[in-house]
């Protein structure tokens, strides 16, 4: 077999890596995004199949009736049948089954959700670069607030109501769901229906400014029971300091200026601006998903977030070393 040229395998690989994996319309672990999927598959054989019809075509008159010398030119009516049947005909009749397929698939959206009952409602708010998930109860009031990570249960149907703090920006996990646009001053709805336990990674589908790219998420699918478990760990106010070195910690996160944007729940760090920190250590991620959660990318975090993601509105940390360290074993026992 002929090998391929780098160009070709390569391109072939970006191809083929794109159907599987944990971000990956190609990879459906919902209904919905089966909707989406057998669209998206519906499209590429129809497109495929098009372009190989014309190309075939052409290449017959090139070759073949050429070299057996017996090209002849059309009647007029040949020509006008040609025309209007695969000129016109054809490309009415394939958009319009395209457009009728992708209307009745993510028409008028999961937001207009006939029929859907919710089993949990999730407000998500996109933030310049990071996503606030605050859980709601049935009178909507917040069960539990975290960011970058939303966990849902297998086989539950959850609301999701989105919004905005800033700029527009656009809420997608391909293996779950199609987009869904976070406007602010307006709330928007989508629906998650995990059918397999699993990780999947969401981003931001709307350009919101320079780290747009690296505003990401995870969203952890559960089997209920242990999503149960989950929510409670997360409704609970943090874990009192217990040692010298961890309420070291927290005296310099409340000294040190990270309480005026964070919150812990269950200390006097109240602040708002910023992810709310009160379960950080049980996180997967920092940043929005761009670095993994562990002491050394959190302290790298904290002493120059403008390295990680550049124009974020975190400010480098000013604190003495033995502060840091201590705030560094502080935040790690967040669990
Ligand atoms: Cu938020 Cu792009």
């Amino acid at each position: 077999m002929r090998r391929l040229a780098p160009p070709a395998s390569i391109s072939l690989l970006f191809v083929l890596s794109g159907c599987s994996g944990e971000q990956s319309i190609l990879a459906p672990a919902s209904s919905d995004a089966g909707g989406v999927a057998t669209l998206w598959w519906g499209m590429a054989i129809f497109a495929t199949a098009a372009f190989l019809l014309v190309i075939g075509l052409l290449a017959k008159g090139i070759f073949v009736s050429r070299r057996r010398g017996d090209a002849r030119p059309l009647t007029r009516s040949q020509a006008w049948t040609l025309v209007v049947s695969g000129g016109i005909a054809l490309p009415v009749v394939a958009i319009l089954i395209m457009i009728v397929t992708s209307l009745t698939i993510g028409g008028d959206g999961p937001a207009g959700a006939d029929g859907r009952k919710a089993d949990l409602t999730v407000e998500v708010t996109g933030h310049q670069w990071w996503w606030e998930v605050r859980y709601l109860d049935d009178d909507g009031n917040p069960i539990a607030t975290t960011a970058n990570e939303i966990h849902l249960p297998v086989g539950r149907e959850a609301r999701l109501l989105l919004k905005s703090a800033d700029v527009i920006h656009s809420f997608w996990v391909p293996n779950l769901q199609g987009k869904t646009d976070m406007v602010p001053g307006t709330t928007n709805a989508t629906w998650l229906r995990p059918r397999e336990a699993g990780t999947y990674r969401g981003q931001c589908a709307e350009f919101c400014g320079t780290q747009h790219t690296f505003m990401a998420f995870l969203v952890v699918a559960q089997p209920p029971a242990e999503f149960r478990d989950w929510l409670t760990g997360q409704a609970a106010p943090a874990s009192a300091a217990q040692t010298e070195t961890e309420a070291r910690g927290l005296e310099a996160f409340l000294g040190g200026g990270c309480a005026d944007c964070h919150t812990i729940r269950g200390t006097a760090a109240d602040g708002t601006r910023g992810p709310d920190l009160t379960h950080l250590a049980s996180r997967r991620t920092l940043g929005a998903a761009t670095i993994p959660n562990t002491r050394g990318h959190l302290g790298g975090w904290i002493l120059d977030p403008q390295h990680v993601k550049p124009g974020n509105h975190m400010p480098p940390s000013q604190l003495p070393p033995r502060d840091f360290q201590a705030l560094l074993d502080y935040l790690g026992s967040l669990e």
